[in-house]
C-alpha cells in the first residue's frame, strides 16, 4: 500500500513561520514524522511539498494508479482552490485533510475548506500528530472499505 502526503504553500517555512501558531519544528522534521507514521502503519509513502497550486493538482493526478490514498494539507489553498477540490474528485482516491492549527477557531476566511469537501476525514489542531492520525485513519479506512 502506498500513500502520497501533499503539503501546500509556506509549509516549507515551518519553524520560522509564525511559530506561535505552527510550532518550532521545521519542514524536515515534518517530513520525517510523516515517513515514520507511514512506516508504523505499514505503508510506503512519498512526501511532497509545493508552493504552487498547479503543481499540487499535478501531484494529485499523478497519484491516480500509483497510490492508494492521499493525505493533504493544502495550506492556504484549502480556502480558495476549487482546482485542488476537482483534482481530488477526479482521481477518486480516499483522501484525508490535515491542518496543523485548529482552523475552525481562526479567522472566518479559514472556516471554508474546498479540499475538505472531497476528503473522508479532517484532522486539525493536532500539530504534526495530525499527520500520524491521518495516516492511521486512512490505512484503517482502506483496510475496511477497499475490497467491498
Ligand atoms: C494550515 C492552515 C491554513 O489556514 C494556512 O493557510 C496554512 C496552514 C495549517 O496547517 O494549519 O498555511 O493549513
Amino acid at each position: 500500500m502506498k500513500f502520497v502526503i501533499i503539503n501546500g504553500p509556506n509549509l516549507n517555512m515551518l519553524g520560522t513561520r509564525e511559530p506561535e501558531i505552527y510550532g518550532k519544528e521545521d519542514y524536515a522534521s515534518l517530513e520525517a514524522c510523516c515517513k515514520s507514521a507511514c512506516k508504523e502503519a505499514g505503508v510506503l509513502c512519498e512526501v511532497y511539498q509545493s508552493n504552487h497550486e498547479g503543481e499540487i493538482v499535478d501531484k494529485i493526478q499523478e497519484a491516480y494508479g500509483n497510490a492508494d490514498g492521499i493525505v493533504i494539507n493544502p495550506a492556504a489553498y484549502t480556502h480558495t482552490s476549487i482546482a485542488i477540490l476537482d483534482a481530488l474528485k477526479a482521481v477518486g482516491l480516499p483522501a484525508v485533510e490535515v491542518h496543523l492549527s485548529d482552523v475552525s477557531a481562526r479567522e472566518p476566511f479559514r472556516q471554508v475548506s474546498y479540499a475538505g469537501m472531497a476528503c473522508i476525514k479532517t484532522f486539525a489542531g493536532y500539530g504534526f500528530e495530525g499527520y500520524r492520525k491521518a495516516v492511521k485513519y486512512l490505512r484503517e479506512w482502506i483496510d475496511t472499505y477497499k475490497e467491498i
